[in-house]
């Protein structure tokens, strides 16, 4: 009788209870309502020192929540290409935990080459997994600032020259990334294009390049990808700091692309308090934290801390400006480390290690292979010379907020042992850069005579070499905080690959590096490979496109200039870089291959090229119309056939050109890619899509995008300089 009366009660009784118990919660904590109502719950309940105290830093990498209604904290990690080991809570010192050595994925620029925007989604994926499994809300990723000028020493961290492409890989990375509740972060708006005095350049740039060149890969990653927050850079755009800039934030950002995250700064990126209130900044992070906090007393002092609270308080600036900052951060907190069906991520597993892997292989560019000298047959050879310090340099580490401690790297050596046996190689390090230092250049000890001659004693004596050199992260090469100082390979490669080449004809060059560099020895060469900063997994990738077990398909998302002038940004001296306190962008919207292809200057490489082990055969283009309205898409199709005896794959690309215009237009422009696989011998109709509205250019005078009436030329190509067919298609009001 008493079980029966308890299962009666528990029956009966469960659903009043659990009733008032739901009743019982707060709005702002009931997942049940929507989300604009749990914000404005939360909201009602603050004080205004709570407002105050979500809009700044409490730590080097963490903003606050509400502590007092237990609405959580958020932290923040960079960086681009994985997850940033553990910092001290108020430098970047490294705390040297044992537990956060993540995977490391490869560099944006290496995703980039890919063109693949499937990949480009797993690969956000896993690296939000990562993010989640370390607790972080929001991953400092993806970096989409544009390739202006080679000397950028920050271009490995993003995607390339052209607007397009960066946005279409970056959406898949930010969707990707979001999929587990983890915020990306898009950056850094905007202009962040050297860093010779980066923390004050002041960027005199046309409308014109900033819509069509600067801003475009930013607005698809806000309005296709919904990227959770945007990250302020800390360039000036005409005088304003762009992470207190009015016309880029409240202006571009949040009112034409209808922008409902949060606007971060970059760290010490706000200079005044008037201007990041009202110019739409939400979260001030890194201001003079140096590790000395005594200085500021604590965080409070921060421009959006106890100067900002003073300004609302005596009323100089109005409570709407904190609502709209709280509502956004609010907002963030629920899409992320309030968010109660998110899972618990994964971290430094098999899964991430095969998509690292895929995307290096994938990424990886085959740029030159006379009389198909690569692969290389496993046996062919039984002595492999590997020449280079890349061979075995780590590249995951330094180079400022990209750098990467991780759980493992496999070498290009240690990938070349593993799949040619080690018996068959022989290493010789050839030249020597010294230790990664921050702000300074610190020489090697080692005899660079010595090791100069070793390497072709080395290479004499060897079937074939693999000389593995690049750029590395060191200060002056690739690295936040400096420029590169030349254009050529340091550390006298140049002289090194031409000596090595004299006494060995089968010397294949493998870059790693993020950037264009000259090619002096190209001529005498027969093979060359672009490996970008491939992560954990660079060496098996490499190991693997130079044996064959991988056809290469990766293309260059930037082109590389024969001479350093040749580039658009650097042929008009000083003024247009590195400037000094001003930069004046003088090439306009002439970036990369828009202005070899305008000015008829042949690149030693041009956008989008890249070979393959295996011939493809474009069919011609054609297209469902011949006459389109503003409002269309653009159906085109072409064929393509695998001629060769190899399965691979090709990225095609489909660029447009207006044929006149009453302003100057770029000779082409990339409008549509598609990277397609195909069996040896087969055919595959190519299919893709372009809105007629995205053939437009931004008119300064009406201050808005503008399709011209007219022709238009549109193209299929293999890169920008390979032209396979072309259809004329008219525009009509
Ligand atoms: C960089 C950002 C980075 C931030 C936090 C800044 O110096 O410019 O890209 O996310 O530091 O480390």
């Amino acid at each position: 009788m008493k079980k029966l009366l308890n299962a009666f009660c528990f029956l009966f009784l469960l659903p009043f209870f659990q009733l008032t118990a739901q009743h019982l919660i707060p709005d702002y904590l009931n997942p049940d309502k929507s989300i604009e109502v749990r914000i404005e719950n939360a909201l009602s309940l603050m004080t205004l020192d709570e407002k105050v105290a979500l809009c700044h830093a409490q730590s080097q990498f963490s903003s606050s929540g509400v502590p007092r209604l237990g609405i959580p904290e958020i932290n923040y990690s960079d960086g681009p290409n994985g997850v940033r080991e553990e910092l001290m809570n108020n430098s970047y010192a490294h705390a040297n935990w044992r537990n956060d050595s993540c995977t490391g994925f490869p560099a944006l620029t290496c995703l980039a080459a890919t063109f693949n925007p499937e990949i480009a989604y797993d690969y956000g994926v896993a690296m939000g997994e990562e993010a989640l499994y370390r607790k972080k809300d929001v991953l400092l990723s993806p970096g989409v600032n544009i390739f202006r000028t080679p000397m950028n020493g920050r271009n490995f961290e993003f995607m390339g020259e052209d607007p397009f492409l960066t946005g279409q890989l970056a959406v898949p990375v930010i969707k990707g990334i979001q999929s587990n509740g983890v915020a990306a972060c898009v950056k850094s708006v905007a202009l962040s294009n050297q860093e010779t005095n980066r923390k004050y350049i002041n960027v005199m740039v046309s409308d014109r390049a900033l819509h069509e060149i600067y801003l475009p890969a930013f607005k698809t990653a806000v309005e296709d990808g919904k990227s959770w927050t945007v990250m302020g850079s800390y360039s000036r755009l005409r005088g304003q700091y762009c992470c207190q800039n009015d016309l880029l934030l409240n202006k571009i950002i949040k009112k034409d692309w209808n922008f409902d995250g949060v606007i971060l700064a970059d760290w010490g990126g706000v200079h005044d308090t008037h201007e990041a209130a009202l110019n739409g900044l939400d979260v001030e992070m890194g201001t003079n934290t140096d590790g000395n906090l005594s200085k500021y007393d604590d965080y409070n002092n921060y421009n959006l801390g106890f100067p900002f609270l003073r300004l609302l308080k005596n009323g100089e600036i109005p409570l709407s400006v904190v609502h709209d900052k709280c509502r956004r951060i609010l907002r963030l907190i629920i899409r992320t480390s309030m968010n109660r069906n998110r899972g618990f991520g994964k971290f430094v597993c098999e899964d991430h290690s095969a998509i690292a892997r895929k995307v290096a292989e994938e990424g990886i560019v085959l740029l030159k292979n006379e009389n198909n000298l690569l692969p290389i047959q496993k046996g062919k050879y039984k002595k492999i010379a590997v020449i280079g310090e890349n061979a075995t340099r780590n590249l995951t580490a330094a180079g400022g907020s990209s750098e990467l401690k991780v759980k493992y790297e496999i070498s290009p050596l240690e990938g070349l042992k593993t799949n040619f046996g080690k018996e068959n190689i022989t290493f010789s390090y050839g030249y020597s850069a010294g230790p990664n230092t921050w702000g300074k250049v610190v020489d090697s000890k080692l005899d660079k005579d010595s090791l100069f001659k070793a390497a072709v004693e080395t290479a004499r004596n060897a079937d074939i070499v693999l000389f593995i050199g690049g750029l590395n992260k060191s200060w002056f090469q690739e690295t936040e905080g400096s420029d590169r100082k030349s254009y050529n390979l340091p550390y006298n490669q140049d002289d090194l690959i031409e000596a090595i080449q004299k006494v060995n004809k089968n010397t294949v060059v493998l870059l790693l590096s993020g950037n264009a560099v000259a090619m002096p020895w190209l001529q005498k060469v027969p093979a060359l490979l672009q490996c970008w900063y491939s992560g954990s997994e660079a060496g098996n990738a490499i190991a693997n496109i130079i044996s064959g077990e991988i056809n290469p398909s990766g293309k260059l998302p930037f082109s590389f200039p024969k001479k350093l002038e040749d580039n658009g940004a650097m042929s008009f001296g000083g003024k247009s870089y590195p400037g000094d306190s001003v930069v004046h962008y003088m090439e306009d919207i002439l970036v990369g291959y828009r202005w070899y292809d305008t000015k008829k200057i042949v690149p030693q490489f041009p956008f989008g090229y890249g070979l393959s082990y295996t011939s493809f055969e474009y069919g011609k283009i054609t297209t469902d119309k011949k006459t389109y309205k503003t409002d269309d898409t653009i159906t085109l199709s072409f064929t393509l056939t695998n001629t060769g005896k190899t399965d691979g794959s090709e990225a095609t690309q489909v660029y447009a050109t207006q044929s006149k215009a009453s302003v100057l237009r770029p000779a082409k422009e990339l409008k549509a890619f598609k990277k397609v696989f195909l069996k040896a011998g087969e055919t595959q109709t190519v299919e893709m899509k372009i809105k007629v509205k995205d053939l437009a250019f931004y008119n300064e005078k009406t201050q808005s995008w503008i399709v011209e009436p007219g022709e238009f030329i549109v193209r299929n190509a293999s890169s920008v300089a390979d032209v396979k067919s072309s259809i004329s298609i008219t525009v009509s009001i």
